[in-house]
């Protein structure tokens, strides 16, 4: 086996700010790196940000921002939600440094040298916020159910129909290469079902990598992306990294990228000629309160608002215990109250806490002598080391939540044991203090065990543990498949006790979060650049007097078939009446509209959505998440311009 071990999150969106979904993926990936580094693996960790495409040109310029800036400052919120959720990571990458162009250049023309690139005419159906073309015959993208886009343009296409032998193979010698096995099966059905070739390049917009010798093309942005998982290690500069980590050991995904991940991502590679990843591993989805998060529902969970509410351990906890990987889970914060006071505030903290308590008090703060052990300190000790085998066979299986039930029955073993030996009762008698140093010793040394087992999940809280055990060795030193009984030191001193997790008070801790979220409908703040400083983005007077907003007067609104959302309303602006799309079903019935007074952008580029143009954009605000028009109660003539 390999003693390097290479693990990736997603390259994640910088649309927008991080939230819960995307911490849970870097939460897992933190915690197998920490895991396979204290198992003696020489370990990578990648995360990163994907920059380019039209979904993100699109959103720099909604928030009157050049792209570049604009990814500049969602890149640092990611990467500084990571450090202060505690989430390590070797290497960042971000699809718009030059390192990682140069890796796109590369793959391509290994690609194109062995034949699998050619330049063809594209048309088909687009869904913008997915990035994705989408099947032929649906009006809403099959995957996020929002409008799409006719396209025709030239591209230069991959010859995916060549891989679907070349994949059925790699996949029936690779059964595990998709986890959990229930999605690779799905995989293999989706290839079975016949490749089409892939379209790789663009021409209907800028932001993005060019094509090398054609520079009209801009590489499709799942190209572009993935292959920041190579860019990372120095695959265009031939790094030593490059040779020594790829393939990679484990490349998590959520559940909606896999056909990327798995039929793409490996045919990609072979075509290059380089080796797959082993495994691809699919998390499943959180919602929150049992619905989807979205900008529109107003109910997202950011990672900032988690930061400012809890220690990171409570996340990292929370996350990784409460469902299996590849299941989906629901994120609440009466169930994650529940679960930290239970776990770690009960369990847990006060084990440690009393264990501690009565060392010092008791031995003056030095880990007492074990004596003969009786049978209860016996099938301690062997339910310890039978602990560790199972916590070792379930997180090497990447079955972390079942890894840490094994070690919440070992620490109910030790306070069963505690209570049963009732430690307390023997304190004041000096005849039984030989029984005494020996119960709290196989207490505190299982206490270390499951420290030093925990610390890669919940790496600050099991730290003080064994500081507080007067064990100065750092955590990461610490090494899983070595851990024995007996290696805490009879003699030795504890440190000085502290309190690791201090139990959430449910009225206050609720308030706190009714309060967090109370300021995040206020008014936006302002931005953060990437150097951590906060400035609004300026506009000059000039570029707000390229937008023309104009008053107009509503004449009628009609749904539009098969859109939840969208209504087409005629406008008069004084000069002609407009047709605009909004989408604003939800919130404004068709029979109410006629008659308002709304602010119009006149002078917008006619698109179509959903079928239907719209010449104009009706102006609104967004509050809890929903649309409110802009409207006028003054008589006000038609067609006045808003400046
Ligand atoms: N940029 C692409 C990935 C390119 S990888 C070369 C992308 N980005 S994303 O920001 O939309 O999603 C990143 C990851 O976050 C995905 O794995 C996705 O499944 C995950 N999640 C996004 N929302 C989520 C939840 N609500 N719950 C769990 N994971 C979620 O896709």
């Amino acid at each position: 086996m390999s003693d390097t071990f290479y693990l990736t999150t997603p390259l994640y969106y910088v649309n927008g700010v991080p939230h819960v979904g995307h911490a849970y993926t870097s939460v897992i990936a933190d915690a197998i790196a920490r895991y396979k580094r204290m198992c003696g693996l020489e370990v990578c960790s990648l995360t990163g940000t994907d920059e380019h495409g039209l979904k993100i040109e699109r959103a720099a310029r909604q928030q009157g921002m050049d792209p570049q800036k604009f990814t500049n400052t969602y890149a640092a919120k990611f990467r500084q939600a990571w450090k202060k959720l505690g989430l390590n990571f070797d290497e960042f990458i971000r699809t718009t440094e030059k390192r990682h162009s140069e890796a796109v250049v590369e793959i391509f023309e290994r690609i194109r040298e062995n034949n699998f690139i050619y330049l063809g005419e594209y048309s088909g159906n687009y869904c913008v916020n997915c990035e994705a073309y989408t099947p032929e015959g649906v009006t809403d993208c099959p995957d996020c159910g929002r409008p799409i886009e006719f396209m025709t343009e030239e591209s230069y296409f991959f010859k995916l129909s060549a891989f679907e032998e070349k994949l059925l193979n790699f996949y029936d010698s690779n059964p595990d290469f998709v986890l959990p096995t229930t999605r690779m099966n799905e995989i293999v059905s989706f290839v079975k079902g016949g490749l089409k070739d892939l379209s790789i390049s663009r021409t209907s917009f800028s932001w993005g990598i060019p094509v090398p010798g054609d520079e009209n093309h801009i590489f499709y942005v799942w190209f572009d992306a993935l292959t920041g998982y190579l860019a990372g290690i120095g695959f265009a500069g031939q790094g030593e990294n490059f040779e020594q980590y790829w393939p990679a050991d484990v490349q998590l995904i959520g559940k909606d990228i896999l056909r990327f991940h798995a039929v793409y991502w490996p045919a990609f590679l072979i075509a290059a000629g380089l080796e797959p990843p082993r495994h691809i591993l699919v998390n499943g989805w959180w919602t929150v309160e049992g619905e989807k998060m979205s900008k529109s529902r107003g109910n997202t969970v950011t990672a900032e608002e988690l930061i400012s509410l809890v220690q990171s351990d409570y996340v990292k906890y929370f996350l990784l215990r409460e469902i299996p990987i590849g299941a989906d889970g629901n994120f609440s914060y009466k169930l994650l109250l529940k679960r930290v006071n239970s776990d770690l505030a009960n369990d847990l903290g006060n084990l440690s806490n009393r264990i501690l308590t009565m060392i010092e008090n008791y031995f003056k703060g030095q880990i007492p002598e074990s004596g003969e052990p009786e049978t209860r300190d016996k099938e301690l000790r062997q339910f310890s080391s039978e602990t560790i085998d199972l916590f070792r066979k379930n997180f090497d299986s990447l079955q972390i939540n079942k890894a840490i039930d094994n070690v919440w029955e070992l620490i109910s073993m030790v306070n069963k044991y505690i209570v049963a030996n009732e430690p307390w009762a023997m304190g004041s008698d000096p005849t039984k203090e030989d029984r005494l140093g020996t119960v709290l010793y196989y207490s505190a040394e299982t206490l270390r065990i499951v420290a030093v087992l925990m610390a890669p999940i919940i790496p600050a809280g099991t730290a003080s543990i064994l500081e507080q055990l007067g064990i100065s060795k750092p955590l990461e030193d610490h090494r899983i498949p070595q851990l024995a009984w007996g290696e805490l030191e009879m003699g030795s001193s504890i440190g000085k006790i502290q309190a690791i997790y201090p139990r959430l008070d449910p009225d206050e801790f609720l308030s706190r979060v009714e309060e967090e979220r109370r300021e995040k409908e206020a008014p936006p703040q302002a931005l953060q650049e990437a150097d951590g400083t906060s400035k609004r983005e300026e506009i000059k007077i000039e570029d707000f007097a390229k937008v023309e907003m104009r008053v107009g007067k509503i004449v009628s609104a009609e749904r539009i078939p098969k859109s939840d959302k969208l209504l087409k309303v005629q406008v008069d602006i004084g000069s002609e009446v407009r047709q605009v799309v909004a989408g604003i079903a939800q919130e404004y019935s068709s029979e109410e509209l006629p008659g308002r007074l709304v602010a119009v952008v006149t002078n917008l580029k006619t698109v179509k959505l959903m079928g239907v143009e719209s010449n104009g954009m009706l102006v609104a605000a967004t509050s809890k998440g929903k649309p409110v028009l802009v409207t006028f109660n003054e008589p006000v003539r038609l067609g006045s311009r808003l400046q």
